[in-house]
């Protein structure tokens, strides 16, 4: 309560005060003291009263006080002692700023007469403050080709101290690629400037992250610090870069469409865009780009279309990689397509002769080369026919064989022969292909007619009528055509008196034989003859047979007197 009253009071006093103030000087007298910020209340500044050469009961009697110029309650006068005493803490920096020296004025005011006293109240600066950045985090975007010596603005720190106590210096940390040049500014305050002493290399370190350090000049020293992150920037200053020159790939023949071939992947040390690879073929002709494709995000290659060996066994195939900035490097894929078993052999006939004649040995059947398309073990052929056949086969020139009878053939034995050329690679799986020949054997005339019979006997009724059919004769030729069209005729009698030319004839193309009269027994009981049987082959082979005819006895006789002779015609009588 007193203290209130005191203050209401000593605000009065004030206004009055400020209005003398305006009036009347103050007294020439200038006292000075100092004390340090932040001391505490209570502390013992002077003794006003006698430096003031006063009467310690004058201060009462005549209400002594000291008023500050800010009308802030500082100060306390101790009015039985005249001692001024700290009634507040004294905050250098909330005082003065960043003002320096800083100057607490104050006046010891006497009333009865009214008296002025000035006097100043120094108040000395402590290390109390320490260095603050207003950002915890400072970004610095710096690109990697920055060259060395370059300087880049910092903001500077706030320390509320002053004098030594206030900023003194700045460092970095750690100091691999920068330190820190200290620029005076005409208004007495330094700055921080980062110096570039080593060159960035984002591929490296794309970031860093430093201390920037603050210290003030106090004792001990203060210091305050920010995160400088400095994010080095990309230059494309690398290009792709493929692991190997050279890929190699070995892909079967009949990979499926569509089949992954290889990927391709290089590497770019670049960040962003200029790091973003793009592959593609290059100077890739019209086989390779119709065959393969890649993709040019992920550098896979497909195959696009079927290979075929046999048309191009391998391919050489230049990949670019391209960054985002038109950094480029080439290599190369070499695929080799492996042969797998795709082609059967094949029978190319070039001559060929399909009826051949019997009887001749070891003749010329056909002629023909084999191939296979495939390469090694896939293309290696082996060419065989039945091997129960009278004929075989006789590699030649190169890849041709020839087929030919191995002996003399037999066309009544067997008149047609169907060769199988059997052609077989050694692939896995086995391709045979097989080529079908009929050989017909054609017929020479090396068989001579055969008589059914080696003799034929025939028998006739005596009085039989003319030109009645007797009997037959047969022979078979067994070849064929003309040459086993058999032709009979009668051959001359071996007796010239037996007139068989009236006796008999013969068909020549049945061998029905004739009688040609009536025979009569009790004139010619029997007689014999020579057929012949001939082909009309060239030349002619022919055989023989006998014939021999028995008349038979008829009753045709009566009995008759041997004397005198019956007379003629009397044979007409009785017939059966
Ligand atoms: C500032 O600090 C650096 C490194 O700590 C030191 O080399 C330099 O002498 C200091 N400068 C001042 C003005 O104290
Ligand atoms: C045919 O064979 C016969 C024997 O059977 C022989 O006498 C003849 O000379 C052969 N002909 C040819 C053309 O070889
Ligand atoms: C030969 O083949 C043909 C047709 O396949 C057939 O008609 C004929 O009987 C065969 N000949 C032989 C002797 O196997
Ligand atoms: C060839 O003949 C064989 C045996 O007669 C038969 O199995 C095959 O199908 C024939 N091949 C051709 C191409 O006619």
């Amino acid at each position: 309560m007193e203290t209130r009253e005191a203050f209401v009071l000593w605000k009065r006093q004030v206004l009055i005060l400020f209005v003398l103030l305006g009036l009347s000087q103050a007294g020439p007298e200038l006292v000075r003291y100092s004390v340090a910020e932040e001391t505490e209340i209570g502390y013992f500044v002077a003794n006003l009263a006698r430096d003031l050469g006063l009467e310690v009961e004058e201060l009462s009697s005549r209400e002594a006080r000291v008023v500050s110029d800010d009308n802030e309650k500082h100060l306390h006068l101790d009015l039985l002692t005249g001692d001024l005493l700290l009634s507040g803490k004294l905050d250098r920096e909330e005082l003065c700023g960043s003002k320096e020296p800083c100057v607490l004025h104050f006046q010891m005011v006497l009333e009865n007469p009214l008296q002025f006293f000035r006097a100043e109240l120094h108040i000395k600066d402590i290390n109390d403050h320490s260095p603050t950045f207003l950002d915890k985090e400072i970004l610095i975007k710096i690109s990697e080709s920055t060259t060395t010596g370059t300087t880049f603005q910092m903001e500077s720190a706030q320390d509320l101290d002053v004098g030594s106590n206030g900023l003194q210096n700045y460092t970095i940390v750690p100091n691999s690629h920068f330190y820190i040049k200290i620029r005076d500014n005409e208004d007495g305050k330094i700055y921080p400037e980062l110096v570039l002493h080593r060159a960035l290399d984002h591929e490296e370190e794309p970031e860093l992250r430093l201390t920037l350090v603050a210290l003030d000049g106090g004792s001990p020293p203060r210091s305050g610090t920010t995160l400088v992150l400095i994010k080095v920037l990309d230059i494309n200053d690398n290009a792709p870069e493929f692991p190997q020159r050279l890929y190699e790939v070995q892909v079967l023949e009949d990979t499926p469409v569509g089949s992954w071939i290889i990927t391709t992947s290089a590497k770019d040390l670049d960040a962003g865009n200029y790091g973003k690879i793009s592959y593609t073929f290059v100077h890739a002709a019209e086989d390779i780009r119709k065959t393969f494709e890649i993709n040019p995000v992920s550098g896979e290659v497909h195959l696009r279309l079927r290979l075929d060996f046999e048309v191009i066994q391998s391919y050489t195939i230049k990949i670019q990689a391209t960054d985002g900035g038109g950094l480029s490097e080439e290599c190369t894929l070499l695929v080799t397509v492996i042969d797998i078993n795709d082609n059967p052999p094949e029978v190319i006939m070039s001559s060929i002769t399909k009826i051949i004649p019997e009887n001749a040995s070891e003749t010329l059947v056909a002629l023909f080369s084999v191939r296979d398309q495939d390469a090694g073990e896939n293309g290696r052929i082996v060419c065989s026919i039945q091997d129960d056949l009278p004929f075989f086969l006789k590699p030649t020139f190169k890849n041709f064989y020839t087929l030919v009878s191995e002996k003399a053939l037999d066309r009544e034995e067997k008149a047609e022969y169907n060769i199988t050329i059997t052609v077989t690679d050694m692939g896995t799986p086995r391709l045979k292909t097989q080529h079908n020949i009929t050989v017909l054997v054609s017929d020479v005339n090396d068989n001579a007619p055969a008589f059914t019979q080696a003799s034929y006997t025939l028998r006739v009724r005596e009085n039989n009528s003319p030109a009645l059919h007797i009997g037959t004769v047969s022979a078979t030729d067994t070849d064929a055509g003309a040459n086993a069209q058999v032709t009979y005729s009668l051959l001359p009698p071996a007796d010239p008196h037996v007139p068989l030319a009236s006796l008999v004839s013969i068909n020549a193309d049945n061998g029905h034989l004739f009688a040609l009269r009536s025979l009569d027994y009790e004139a010619l009981r029997a007689f014999e003859f020579r057929v012949g049987a001939a082909d009309r082959g060239s030349p002619p082979l022919s055989s023989q047979a006998l014939v021999r005819v028995l008349v038979e006895d008829d009753n045709d006789n009566a009995p008759f007197v041997l004397y005198p002779l019956p007379a003629q015609g009397g044979r007409a009588g009785l017939t059966w």
